[in-house]
């Protein structure tokens, strides 16, 4: 495990992935940092639905994508040049960008900590994917995926209880060979107010 100051600012959003899944044992490594993520009242309330399969990913990116209405991006303005993002790239058809694991997390409908537990679970699961030198990206809005017939199928074939709704994703797999880590950009400043 490299130290957790280099592990958080090492971890950037990947989205060229290698066509190979990830073994299991990273998998069950990064499920497991997910399930000791901290959760509001400690109800554990989060629900990990992870799909290997490569036919029911694709589909459901492309539900996404088709539902999904991003700000394009601009030359000032952008998401990523290394990494490129549906907002960078209209050409771009799945909002999993082939991604071999995706995990939708659920949590329960009009829970007000609902969006808040499962972006805790997330970024225990980035950093661990990063330690492992498994790439990763958060896509939001992850009931987008669901939005038509086939996606309602998934969710009953799932067995999804009804009362839960799906948060987000979150991408896995290795990074493309030949891919430099994608750079950070430089931090905005004036963020952090001192009163001490
Ligand atoms: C709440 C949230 C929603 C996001 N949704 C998406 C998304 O739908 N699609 C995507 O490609 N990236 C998504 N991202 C990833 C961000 O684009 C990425 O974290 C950001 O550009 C900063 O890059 P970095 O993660 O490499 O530091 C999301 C990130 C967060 C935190």
């Amino acid at each position: 495990m490299k130290e957790l100051m280099d592990i958080i600012t090492h971890r950037r959003a990947v989205r060229r992935f290698e066509p190979v899944q990830i073994s299991e044992s990273d998998l069950q490594t990064i499920l497991e940092a997910g399930l000791y993520a901290p959760s509001a009242g400690g109800r554990q309330g989060v629900i990990f639905a992870v799909s290997r399969n490569k036919d029911v990913n694709e589909k459901l990116g492309r539900i996404k994508r088709a539902h999904s209405n991003p700000h394009m991006a601009t030359e000032t303005s952008y998401v990523s040049k290394e990494q490129p993002s549906i907002a960078d790239d209209a050409s771009i058809t799945n909002a999993f960008y082939d991604a071999p694991t995706v995990i939708t997390l659920f949590a329960p409908k009009n829970f007000l900590f609902a969006a808040e537990d499962c972006a805790v679970a997330a970024e225990n699961m980035m950093l661990a994917a990063d330690s492992l030198d498994v790439g990763s990206c958060y896509i939001g809005a992850g009931w987008t995926a669901f939005a038509d017939p086939y996606g309602q199928e998934i969710l009953r074939g799932w067995e999804i209880p009804a009362d839960y709704y799906a948060v987000m994703q979150l991408l896995l797999g290795y990074s493309r060979k030949g891919d430099s880590h994608p750079t950070a950009k430089a931090r905005k400043s004036g963020r952090v107010l001192r009163f001490d």
